[in-house]
């Protein structure tokens, strides 16, 4: 289980989260909701330990442990996975490159003479076709000049190759078409199914009606104003976030 606790963030003088509190247990889907600004991103980043994301008070703990005093790929060892919302372009690395060593290095065989292991390989590719990426989007630098679609896919497709116990998807379902969203909620389920925790970051309901969550989170201004189920998810979309204010914490 992914344990968030009291926790407090700064980032400069700016206070991003004030006390929050939130646990992903394995085999379930916690949605966290709110509007822009309020929040969302900033923890998705202090949860993977991003440089600038002070964390003031509060801890965050992987199956009962602390993992505030890990870096950033430790992090991402230990099975953590961060699909960002907007993802930065890598020149000169190719997206098959990528994976393959991430996937190499969090599977536990980091020489890169087996960074051509076959059965990732194939695997890289079927989930790609399945997810719409054309095998030559795989040969092309990391998203440079990837479609928003495009993008939002290659973050799936690391996500099932790298195996992480925790996946957190920030804003998966923007900029995808209809059927886009659909193929996410699909992968989103297969993670639940496949006893992963999943963090759910999205603003819209229509993603959440694909895959019912089990919990979701809603915070406003860095703070949780609300908790509930999946019908909490259906009244914010139905009513704004002024519905979030008739939920108790
Ligand atoms: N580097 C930074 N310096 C100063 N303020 C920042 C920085 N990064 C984020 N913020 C501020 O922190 C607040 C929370 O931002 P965050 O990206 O977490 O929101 P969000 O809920 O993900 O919003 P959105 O729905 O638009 O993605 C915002 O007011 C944002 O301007
Ligand atoms: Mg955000």
């Amino acid at each position: 289980m992914l344990e968030v606790k009291n926790l407090t963030v700064k980032i400069g003088d700016k206070m991003v989260l004030r006390g929050v509190s939130l646990n992903v247990k394995y085999g379930t889907i916690h949605a966290i909701m709110g509007p822009n600004g309020s929040g969302k991103s900033s923890l998705a980043y202090t949860i993977m330990g991003r440089e600038g994301y002070e964390v003031v008070e509060g801890d965050i703990l992987l199956d009962g442990e602390s993992i505030l005093g890990l870096e950033t790929h430790e992090r991402t060892l230990k099975g953590i996975y961060l699909g960002m919302q907007d993802p930065p372009a890598l020149p000169g690395v190719r997206l098959s490159t990528l994976i393959l060593a991430a996937a190499n290095k969090r599977l536990g065989e980091a020489e890169l003479t087996k960074v051509k292991d076959p059965s990732i390989m194939r695997n890289m590719r079927t989930t790609a076709s399945e997810l719409g990426l054309s095998l030559e989007l795989l040969q092309r630098e990391t998203n440079v000049g990837f479609s928003g679609g495009e993008k939002k896919r290659s973050e799936l497709l690391q996500a099932v190759l790298l195996k992480p116990k925790v996946v957190i998807l920030d804003e998966p379902d923007s900029g995808l078409d209809v059927d886009g969203i659909k193929k996410v909620a699909e992968y989103v389920r297969r993670f639940r199914e496949e006893g992963k925790a999943v963090m759910l970051i999205t603003h819209y309901a229509r993603l959440l009606k694909h895959v019912a969550p089990d919990e979701v989170t809603v915070l406003i201004g860095g703070e949780v104003v609300a908790r509930g189920g999946a019908e909490l998810a259906y009244a914010i979309e139905e009513k704004g976030y002024a519905a979030a204010k008739e939920w108790r914490k």
